[in-house]
């Protein structure tokens, strides 16, 4: 096929040989089939920033560390150096998400580097050799749907376990390989201690996915495994092993409510130390 002009700065460099063919053009970015030598992998090309909706952007960027002091306030000003670096961040979010997942045996795509603002990553295929199916399109057993699922929510503690979520896990973003389900799809990917609403997204995932696979075997359906990694983690009790039951007291909103009470308390404490404090400082004036 014709080279896109995202991809032509890949073959100069030698990155790549040869476009085959698209793969796919989602919402934020199009995937192309690519040959680099004898291997056959994928390159994802992202959309451009001004097409994607803002508002998933503010909220998934609460939360990512952005290297250095300057970076963070060209960022907090939308100025055109602070779109361009942005549109970095958002980019490299991808890729280094990917090679710290794939460094902590989460099932991913195997990363192939970033170049020119292109992902290269090895292309997911079923045992034919044809590019994968997302697990959203394919028909499974009940033992097959128990099976992805306990393979899928030991990514998504493994994730948890490096400190990420996942933010848009659906079985859209999973792909069915030979061997089992593979995450794909990371730009979005959000930090599960520096974000509000990351228990919220947490629980986002992991019912998406038990909601997909429960259609195959319902019983998914009464299973706990956000709730349950979530408050595991919180304690720092989390470990890319730990067994995990799906089985949750939800004595948990009962921890809160007290949790809630102490903090409350220890606010009013602050404040009555605080107006002692300016008190005193008033009377020695
Ligand atoms: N490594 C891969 N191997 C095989 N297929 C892939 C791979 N990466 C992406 N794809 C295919 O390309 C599609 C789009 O990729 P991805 O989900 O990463 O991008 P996206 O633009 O966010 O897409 P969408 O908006 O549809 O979620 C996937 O749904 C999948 O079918
Ligand atoms: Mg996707």
């Amino acid at each position: 096929m014709k080279t896109p002009a995202a991809l032509q700065a890949l073959i100069d460099d030698g990155v790549i040989d040869e476009v085959l063919r698209p793969l796919k053009s989602g919402k934020e970015a199009a995937v192309y089939v690519v040959r680099s030598g004898d291997d056959i992998r994928c390159a994802k090309v992202y959309k451009d920033m001004a097409q994607r909706s803002f508002q998933q952007r503010v909220q998934y960027q609460e939360g990512r560390k952005v290297r250095g002091s300057r970076e963070a306030r060209a960022i907090g000003k939308a100025t055109k150096y602070g779109r361009k670096q942005q549109e970095t961040a958002w980019k490299n979010a991808e890729v280094d998400a990917l090679y710290l997942l794939r460094d902590a045996g989460v099932r991913v795509p195997e990363p192939y580097g970033y170049y020119h603002g292109v992902l290269v990553m090895a292309l997911v295929t079923d045992a034919d050799g044809f590019s994968a199916p997302r697990l959203g399109e394919v028909a499974l057993s009940p033992e097959q749907a128990r099976d992805f699922h306990a393979v899928l929510m030991r990514q998504v503690v493994r994730m948890l376990c490096c400190g990420l979520i996942h933010g848009d896990l659906s079985a859209y973003n999973v792909l069915v390989g030979p061997d089992g389900p593979i995450v794909i799809d990371f730009p979005q990917v959000v930090s599960a201690a520096g974000n509000n609403a990351a228990r919220q997204m947490l629980l986002r995932d992991v019912n998406n996915l038990t909601a997909s696979l429960g259609r195959w075997a319902p019983e998914l359906l009464d299973t706990w495994f956000g709730e349950e990694m979530w408050a595991l983690f919180e304690a720092g009790d989390l470990r890319p092993d730990t067994v995990l039951t799906g089985v949750f007291a939800h004595d948990e909103r009962r921890a809160d409510v007290a949790g809630v009470r102490e903090a409350i308390e220890e606010a009013r404490q602050e404040a009555l130390i605080r107006q002692q404090g300016r008190e005193a400082a008033a009377q020695d004036d």
